[in-house]
């Protein structure tokens, strides 16, 4: 069996017959490097966050996962929770962002010009803003480097407009649900990003994570207020320490303290723990 991708999060197995295993690990990455420090737990807590959202969703779009264990060796014990058999899929190049509200690289190139690459939206938001609805703002995958925004128009003549069409409904649809669902948990989804692939027929397929704090922004609907930066369910803390100590994007990275390390997993485990709970 051979690795087929390390990411900066996941190690990908081919298992030479269709299918992937993905491991997802305690990396974590700020300010796009890696830190050589692990987040106890982060990688079982993204998986399983994952899964359960496939699950919720899998009559909108269908997805990449599996049904069983993974196979030897990924059924050991270092890889419980964390490690998942799924479709090998061709991936499209590109990101799938879909924002709920004013924040991000969005509200920076608004701050400037009202406008964001072409997507309707009216004068006068304030950071944090909830959008008057959902939009789909795609970006580029690039492998080295940023990923740009681009508008719906590229997208549609990158894929045609069909299948533009297609993930833009996809993608509306699965953040509707989801929002609506983790609104009840006190937990808002400001925005988040998607993958997609295409399987062996073609078909377009949900890939990757989903709506994890990695790939998301969660923010605590109690304490949520327009015009500021809402605390997120993420790295802050780890982003923080960093600006703090003025060590953000110095390479090599530098070791997080253990209890900036621990504070951080608590956090990915208050997020699993409120979405996830019963009731
Ligand atoms: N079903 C799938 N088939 C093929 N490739 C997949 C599938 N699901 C996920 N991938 C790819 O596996 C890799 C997952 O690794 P990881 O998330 O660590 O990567 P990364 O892309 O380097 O980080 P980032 O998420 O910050 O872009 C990604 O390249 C993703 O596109
Ligand atoms: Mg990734």
């Amino acid at each position: 069996m051979k690795k087929m991708i390390s990411g900066k999060v996941r190690e990908v197995y081919d298992l030479e017959d269709g299918r992937l295993v993905i491991v997802t690990t305690d990396r974590i990455s700020a300010f796009d490097v890696i830190l050589p420090t692990p987040i106890p737990g982060k990688g079982s807590v993204l998986n399983r966050l994952s899964q359960f959202w496939f699950d919720k969703t899998a009559d909108i779009v269908p997805n990449h996962t599996l049904p069983g264990e993974p196979p030897p060796p990924f059924d050991a014990p270092e890889y419980r929770g964390r490690a998942v058999a799924v479709k090998k899929l061709t991936m499209l190049p590109y990101e799938f962002i879909v924002r709920g509200y004013m924040f991000g690289s969005m509200w920076k190139e608004y701050q400037q010009t009202e406008g964001f690459r072409g997507y309707p939206l009216p004068r006068g938001l304030r950071q944090a803003e909830r959008l008057p609805a959902p939009l789909l703002t795609p970006s580029t995958k690039s492998s080295e480097g940023h990923d740009v925004n681009i508008g719906m128009d590229e997208l549609s003549q990158g894929l045609g407009a069909e299948q533009a069409a297609r993930l833009e409904q996809a993608c509306l649809q699965v953040y509707a649900r989801c929002y609506d669902y983790a609104l009840t948990k006190g937990v808002i989804i400001a925005d988040t990003k998607m993958e997609f692939g295409l399987d062996e027929t073609g078909a377009l397929t949900l890939a990757d994570e989903l709506l994890t704090p990695d790939s998301s922004r969660f923010w605590n609907a109690e304490s949520y207020t327009v015009g500021t930066s809402p605390k997120s369910y993420d790295k802050q803390f780890v982003r923080d320490w960093l600006i703090q100590n003025k060590l953000d994007g110095v390479t090599p990275p530098p070791e997080i303290p253990a209890d900036i390390a621990q504070a951080t997993a608590d956090i990915y485990g208050e997020c699993l723990a409120r979405l996830t709970a019963e009731n």
